[in-house]
């Protein structure tokens, strides 16, 4: 792809004066969907991003993921790149219609093939493979059986999880079940902005329970196997504001009613009583939460931005947080980024420190951090030092929360390419590598090249 990396100074001779921990992991990440594109090729069945960014008015100028960055063909170069920015990890998702076309049944051997070729691939380069098995692809033969909603789906997702532990576990011994079940149950059935688009707020409820019944099932299949490093990715922020109980309805909806089943075997009360207004809760099982409370031996976080709220009498609320009305999700007056996403870097190690302390006792690692501007290419470069300093203030911010006992292993900037960015299709842009869509080119930004030093030396050079 004639790509060329810029020389940088040499391993070890370019010092840390803010070092990280010894075996810290840097890396990045992606997912299926938003790079792979190769829609109906090896046997890929159907996803519910494939009907839903087909349906008119749901994405983003009608963009959709059946090309996106090619990375289906071009993985070799791909992971060729990240060798070249020096990269420890690398954290990708399987497409589970490309495993299993209709969601149940025999594997696809094509698809397992892809994800074979992969890995060896990052082998090959040294680079550690960190797999997600769902980052939002269901089949849609399942959803038209009512998807996260029906309990079967749970176990569907844990038997293709065996299937891709059958293939890969001898070579990929760090797996993540789901990423950010959350934005599946309450973007995808509260708001509707993501697939697959519903706005029943009940539905949201019981799709969050299946998720979490689907790690649990997950997370037993691949220990089982013999899968040492197993956890799940959630999106979590801390949540700020001058009264209690308005900060406890946000917090509840998005960081606890995982957090809780999750880590200390029950949904928080105060969640549970909020939402009989829109469901009954009969879709908890007996037993079901000793099941999603299997231990796990991983956690990821997810981290873009804060939330500031505030008791407003009248005020609508999110539909993504049932519940939420008469409340405000103030917009602060603080830089942004192009998602309209408030910069701020202290929330991190809030977040971090605040789950070591109420959460202990599971190493964390950052999964996604990242931000999109809007990148201009000349001459084959992007100078998009707006990036670096988020990546730098957010570092620190890591960095400060391992200083006060977070035990942190690891960070993954989101996201290695540009890509289909969901509902916003491709218009925002966080890769640390600029594609080029009409040629498919890729030009690692300044940000790449920051990155890429500041893992080489597994610090920043600047003391605070
Ligand atoms: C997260 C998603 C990821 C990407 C970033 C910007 O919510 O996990 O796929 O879209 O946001």
């Amino acid at each position: 792809m004639g790509v060329t990396v810029t020389a940088g100074p040499a391993a070890g001779t370019d010092v840390a004066a803010l070092r990280f921990p010894d075996g810290f992991v840097w890396g990045t990440a992606t997912a299926a969907y938003q790079i792979e594109g190769a829609a109906t090729e090896g046997g890929r069945g159907r996803s519910i991003w494939d009907t839903f960014s087909a349906t008119p008015g749901a994405v983003h100028n009608g963009h959709t993921g059946a090309v996106a960055c090619d990375h289906y063909h071009r993985y070799a170069a791909d992971v060729a790149l990240m060798a070249e920015l020096d990269m420890a990890a690398y954290r990708f998702s399987i497409a589970w219609p490309r495993i299993q076309p209709d969601g149940v049944g025999p594997a696809n051997p094509a698809g397992l093939d892809f994800y074979d070729r992969l890995v060896d691939e990052l082998a090959g380069h040294g680079i550690t493979p960190i797999v997600t098995l769902y980052h939002w692809d269901l089949p849609q033969t399942l959803q038209d059986r009512g998807g996260w909603t029906d309990r079967d789906t749970a176990q569907r997702f844990a038997e293709y999880a065996a299937i891709a532990h059958g293939r890969l576990g001898d070579r990929v011994d760090t797996w993540t079940t789901l990423n950010e079940p959350w934005c599946s149950a309450f973007l995808g059935h509260a708001s509707g902005v993501h697939a697959p688009g519903r706005t029943e707020p009940g539905a949201a409820f019981a799709a969050t329970h299946h998720l979490l019944l689907g790690h649990g099932l997950a997370v037993r299949e691949l220990r089982a196997a013999g899968a040492d490093r197993v956890g799940i990715t959630l999106n979590l922020a801390p949540v700020n504001g001058p009264d209690a109980d308005v900060r406890a309805v946000v917090d509840g909806l998005q960081n606890r009613i995982f957090l809780d089943p999750l880590l200390r075997g029950s949904y928080p009360a105060d969640v549970v009583a909020a939402a009989e207004r829109f469901t009954d809760w009969s879709f908890v099982g007996d037993g079901d939460l000793a099941v999603f409370g299997a231990p796990h031996a991983r956690r990821g976080v997810n981290y873009y931005h804060p939330f500031l709220v505030r008791g407003a009498p009248g005020a609508p609320g999110r539909t993504a947080y049932p519940g939420s009305e008469g409340i405000e999700f103030v917009e602060t007056d603080g830089p942004t980024t192009s998602m309209g996403w408030e910069i701020a870097p202290v929330g991190l190690t809030d977040l971090l420190t605040r789950l070591a302390r109420d959460y202990p006792s599971v190493p964390l690692h950052v999964m996604e951090n990242g931000a999109a501007f809007d990148d201009v290419l000349t001459g084959g470069k992007v100078h998009d030092e707006r990036r670096v300093a988020f990546l730098d203030s957010h570092l620190r911010a890591a960095h400060a929360a391992i200083e006060a006992g977070a035990d942190l292993r690891g960070y993954m900037v989101w996201s290695l390419l540009d890509n289909f960015e969901w509902a916003e299709g491709y218009r925002k842009r966080f890769g640390l590598v600029y594609v080029d869509y009409a040629t498919q080119r890729r030009y690692p930004k300044d940000s790449a090249l920051w990155y890429r030093d500041v893992a080489r030396r597994n610090g920043l050079r600047e003391a605070p």
